[in-house]
């Protein structure tokens, strides 16, 4: 009975289009395909991550950075509007009006954005985050999803992420897509972990990789207003503007630990090691790190 309403409220939230998972309603299989022939320029800016890797940490830190305005409180907009997520473009407006330099968002995996990109117009950030600490994240956010009519339990949420079956499918396929087609793109890979362990060289990490020279007093500016204190009390930064109809807030926040190893508060030792091997056999050829506690040493 559980398992037939889990099913119903699956099948209506999402809906799988080449391979990935989108949220339905909000965007389309048309919508999608067209991504494929937007125009890239060559001051375009993309922040790509898996979702709960640090998407709106990371649009808050470009937003500080692009736009003065912004640094000194006088643009009101959401981020969302100033980087928006390309696959859910929610007004359906065309980017091409959009003036230069643009930035934008996305969850997509690398077959399925901008072609262009692949021409290495245009810049992606990548960030990306240790599985479990996402997995964690993922689960409590559901909850938070208003269209999403079914209470996913830790257990069953857990297998939905190793299974893949969450927007925009597997998190192994995604980092490792993105990893071993890096040299199509012009593309940096930064951690969420390395984000917290010094937040300041991170900024300064994009900064350099987008062209962008900040005088000292300007760059503190940008670290404060990125701290996780300085978010959560601000509604731009935080979403807490989304309206009731797309994230209810009484269940959870965007902004809710924001640290390493709160996944050790969650998992059982059979589903670390789970992870763990799943780590090993399917990412285990590639040089990446992961950092699972706050106490660990961030590899740069
Ligand atoms: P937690 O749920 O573990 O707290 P995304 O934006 O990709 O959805 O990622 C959300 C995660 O990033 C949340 O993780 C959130 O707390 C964390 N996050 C957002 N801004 C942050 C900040 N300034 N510092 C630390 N973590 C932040």
């Amino acid at each position: 009975m559980a398992q037939a309403a889990l099913e119903e409220a699956l099948e209506a939230f999402l809906f799988k289009h080449k391979g990935t998972y989108f949220q339905t309603e909000i965007t389309s299989p048309e919508a999608v395909d067209a991504l494929e022939h937007m125009e890239i320029r060559d001051d375009d800016v993309f922040i790509v991550t898996y979702p709960k890797s640090g998407t709106i940490w990371t649009q808050q830190i470009l937003n500080l950075i692009y736009y003065e305005e912004y640094r000194n409180g006088k643009l009101n907009t959401d981020n969302t509007t100033r980087s928006p997520w390309i696959e859910y473009n929610y007004g359906n407006t065309s980017f091409d009006s959009h003036p230069s330099p643009r930035l934008f968002t996305s969850h997509l995996p690398y077959y399925l954005m901008p072609k262009d990109l692949r021409l290495r117009r245009g810049k992606i950030i990548y960030v990306y985050r240790n599985p479990k600490d996402t997995l964690v994240s993922f689960y409590h956010f559901y909850k938070v999803i208003s269209r999403l009519q079914y209470t996913i339990d830790w257990e069953t949420f857990f297998d939905l992420f190793v299974t893949g079956r969450v927007f925009p499918g597997s998190w192994f396929d995604h980092v490792r897509e993105w990893y071993t087609h890096k040299e199509d793109y012009n593309i940096l890979f930064i951690t969420y972990e390395e984000m917290i362990k010094d937040l300041k060289s991170s900024v300064l990490k994009i900064c350099k990789f987008v062209d962008i020279k900040l005088d000292d007093e300007v760059l503190e500016k940008v670290v404060e207003k990125s701290t996780f204190k300085t978010m959560e009390s601000d509604p731009i930064a935080s979403y807490k503007n989304v309206s009731k109809d797309i994230l209810n807030f009484d269940k959870g926040s965007f902004l809710r630990k924001g640290t390493i190893g709160d996944w050790k508060n969650k998992m059982t030792v059979a589903q670390s090691e789970q992870i763990d091997e799943m780590v090993k056999s399917k990412l285990g050829d590639l040089p990446i790190k992961f950092v699972w506690d706050i106490n660990d040493e961030v590899h740069y």
